[in-house]
């Protein structure tokens, strides 16, 4: 893979891509906690828990210790054990995939579309040409392992066709695992699950709140489903899978996923501003937009017009002809000017670890891993900000001069 000079270099940047916005309340939580000596446990994690379910009408929220952790534990309530194969988007975060590897299963790579999501109509041809539904199950032709979940990704805060999400993995007999690790905040607002939550429509979901999510717990994530049993089992693998107290039993092998309190006080501060967030997020989405309208060779990834977005990134995709330089370069020289701009994450099927895996049709996603580079989008990003990035895209612009 070719290197990239930029922040990766460990150089500060003026502008970031996307960073916490804290208040002060937080300090007056955490101090809570450090005088009451209820740091790991307390109260502040069941207030958290509580906002957010509410905020995403389910009955119960179950948090972790991360997004990843939340995905380590939905796999295996899922039932995904060693040598169960999994179906996975090829444009994600590798920890959409690694919690899946950690249970010994193979994931199979699937290509994205041009929204970046999952491409839904080359996982119905996969499903149908590679697969053989037999005994109520799904059979990988090529391998005869039994494929369990299908996992998707809501990427950037743009949500996929869950309405046909649903079906796919109705009529193949598949689990279906929401990572929504960067989509809270979003809902749909057509179709059958208008009003619905990222994360709150497969069997389980997944959200994450680590420091560049749209809000934060430092670090931290949840566990959502309409299903009360999956909850329940959640907790109780994420607390060493106890099963009686004061005297210390487990009856199976779980995990210390516990969220701390001073992560829950975090958690509370945050919830309280998420909506201020979403705002702000969409504001200057829209501002970046009528900047750059007149940029050839510049396109933004668009969201899908099924929801409400959080906007979690803005990624724009470079075209080297018409805007005159690469994103490679493009990034090269944000760097140099100090801000902070991310390119995608390197495709699964690319990744050493993964090498070996099937992956089915990989097109699209070779062309995005390229050319997309996500701006700087933080919640507290100002508009004098905006215009000194823009600044930067207009710079090398083959067709304006300055
Ligand atoms: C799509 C996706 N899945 C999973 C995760 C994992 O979340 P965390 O970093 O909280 O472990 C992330 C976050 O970084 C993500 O973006």
């Amino acid at each position: 893979m070719q290197e990239v000079k930029g922040f990766w270099d460990g150089k500060k940047s003026k502008i970031s891509l996307s960073v916490p916005n804290l208040s002060d309340d937080i300090l007056e939580k955490v101090k809570e906690c450090i005088d009451t000596g209820w740091i790991v446990k307390g109260n502040f994690v069941a207030e958290f828990e509580k906002t957010l379910a509410q905020y995403t009408k389910l009955s119960e929220v179950v948090t972790v210790q991360s997004g990843t952790a939340a995905l380590h534990e939905a796999y295996r309530l899922l039932g995904v054990n060693t040598d169960d194969e999994v179906i996975v988007p090829n444009v994600t975060f590798i920890a959409t995939v690694n919690p899946a590897v950690y249970l010994k299963a193979h994931p199979i790579f699937i290509d994205c579309d041009d929204t970046l999501n999952m491409d839904l109509g080359k996982l119905e041809d996969f499903l149908k040409n590679e697969c053989e539904v037999r005994d109520g199950a799904t059979y990988n032709k090529k391998t005869d392992r039994i494929i369990k979940v299908l996992t998707v990704v809501h990427l950037l805060g743009n949500l996929i066709d869950m309405e046909r999400v649903i079906s796919i993995a109705d009529k193949y007999k598949l689990k279906v695992l929401e990572d929504a690790a960067q989509a809270m905040g979003c809902f749909y607002t057509t179709g059958k699950y208008k009003g619905n939550h990222a994360g709150t429509i497969g069997d389980i979901g997944v959200i994450s709140f680590n420091a560049n999510k749209i809000i934060t717990a430092a670090g931290g994530g949840a566990i959502l489903s309409k299903n009360p049993d999956l909850l329940q089992e959640a907790r109780y693998l994420s607390m060493v899978a106890k099963t009686s107290s004061p005297y210390i039993y487990h009856d199976n092998v779980g995990y210390n996923y516990n969220l701390t309190n001073i992560q829950g006080a975090f958690g509370v501060s945050q919830m309280k501003r998420l909506e201020g967030f979403v705002e702000a997020k969409l504001h200057n989405y829209n501002l970046y937009r009528s900047l750059l309208k007149d940029i050839k060779g510049i396109k933004f990834l668009e969201f899908n017009k099924n929801s409400r977005s959080n906007h979690w990134y803005y990624t724009i995709i470079v075209d080297e002809e018409e805007y005159g330089i690469s994103r490679n370069k493009l990034f090269e020289k944000f760097n140099e000017a100090g801000i902070q701009t991310g390119p995608l994450w390197g495709i699964m099927s690319e990744q050493k670890p993964f090498k070996n895996y099937q992956s089915y049709k990989i097109e699209k996603s070779k062309f995005y891993v390229k050319n997309a580079l996500h701006l700087p989008c933080s919640t507290n990003l100002k508009e004098e900000e905006v215009f000194e990035v823009v600044k930067v895209l207009k710079e090398f612009s083959r067709h304006l001069t300055f």
